[in-house]
């Protein structure tokens, strides 16, 4: 066969395998560019031409020609094809989605730790048949200190640095003690009642300290109540809390006007037998104070001391949130910090 009809056989054949190859646009136009274009091998041949002599022209023209048109038709349709197959898989992907696919990085939200550990807490007490009670944290003057045994110008008023409001004796509570009187108030003998709640301080605020925290009060009340129901509720419930059978307590003499003995609790440390950074190496932490409820408070509340008579406890739930999840900063808690929150 003619040599430049063999050239023309293999531009043939390479221009459709390479046709197969493409993927975009730009790839068409850069076939196009080296089939056809000005410096293609076929163009090449189209030049030559007029160097051939009358015979080999008659054979070689139309082949030529044939060969060109072939490849622009050829290159036409796959395009057209192609651009079909685009705009239709558009189309596909908005009309036709899969319901059932994943949707990638989605954000769940869950339960504060603060409000875990109520739910926690309010699940043990009332495991010990404890209401979950609660008040007003804009509270008086009578009900935060004169009803608890603190009267006007009495020192332990200073214990509590009170954010007072400006209408006249209206106070931000300190404690959720108020809430012991309320309740003898309005609720029925035996009383068995805790109260979580929000406190407010006026204090310098750092990593154990702010303005606004979490208090839970603990309280029973009935006839024949001692000191023994005390440490076996708070023993109970510290050895449901850090899950131990076994939990060792103890006592310590403490004051608090509205309690008549007071105590302050201590825990064997939950955390280690020989002593570790959490209880500073001494094995005993100091969890929260209680008592027995002062007659004077109880005759506040309405109840006759020589007929009844309870414990009272108050705890630093922000306190206890931060042992039990070993939060070294009670600013964390508030903070709002997804970092920090989704830890737990
Ligand atoms: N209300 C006390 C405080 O906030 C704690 C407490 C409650 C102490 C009940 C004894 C009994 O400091």
């Amino acid at each position: 066969m003619n040599a430049i009809l063999t050239q023309i056989e293999s531009i043939k054949q390479a221009f459709a395998q390479d046709l197969q190859k493409v993927q975009t646009l730009k790839e068409f136009d850069d076939l196009k560019v080296s089939f056809l274009g000005k410096k293609s091998s076929l163009q090449a041949l189209l030049a030559g031409m007029k160097d051939l002599g009358a015979d080999e022209r008659r054979e070689v023209g139309p082949a030529l020609q044939e060969a060109k048109t072939g490849i622009e038709q050829a290159l036409e349709v796959a395009r057209q094809a192609f651009t079909e197959r685009k705009a239709k898989a558009a189309i596909d992907k908005e009309l036709y989605f899969d319901v059932t696919a994943k949707r990638p990085g989605g954000v769940r939200g869950h339960i504060h730790p603060y409000s875990q550990a109520i739910e926690e807490i309010e699940d043990i007490f009332m495991s010990m048949g404890y209401e979950v009670l609660d008040g007003p944290e804009l509270e008086t003057d009578f009900y935060n200190f004169t009803a608890l045994n603190i009267p006007q110008d009495h020192p332990a008023r200073d214990m509590y640095d009170t954010f007072w409001t400006n209408k006249k004796s209206m106070l931000m509570r300190t404690h959720t003690s108020p809430v012991q009187v309320r309740s003898m108030e309005s609720k029925e003998l035996p009383l068995a009642g805790i109260v979580p709640g929000r406190v407010y301080r006026h204090e310098a605020v750092d990593a154990t300290h702010e303005i606004q925290f979490l208090q839970c009060e603990g309280f029973f009340i009935d006839k024949n109540v001692t000191v023994s129901h005390l440490f076996a509720t708070a023993q109970t419930f510290l050895k449901q809390l850090f899950k131990k059978d076994e939990l060792d307590i103890r006592i310590r003499p403490g004051f608090f006007p509205f309690v008549e003995p007071g105590f302050e609790i201590d825990m064997r440390c939950p955390f280690c037998s020989k002593g570790c950074s959490v209880c500073k190496k001494s094995t005993w932490m100091e969890v929260f104070p209680g008592g027995m409820i002062h007659p004077n408070v109880l005759r506040a509340g309405g109840i006759d001391p020589d007929v009844y008579s309870g414990f009272a406890f108050g705890f630093g739930l922000s306190r206890l949130v931060m042992l039990k999840y070993g939060i070294d900063d009670i600013r964390h808690l508030y903070g709002g910090k997804l970092k920090f929150l989704e830890q737990f």
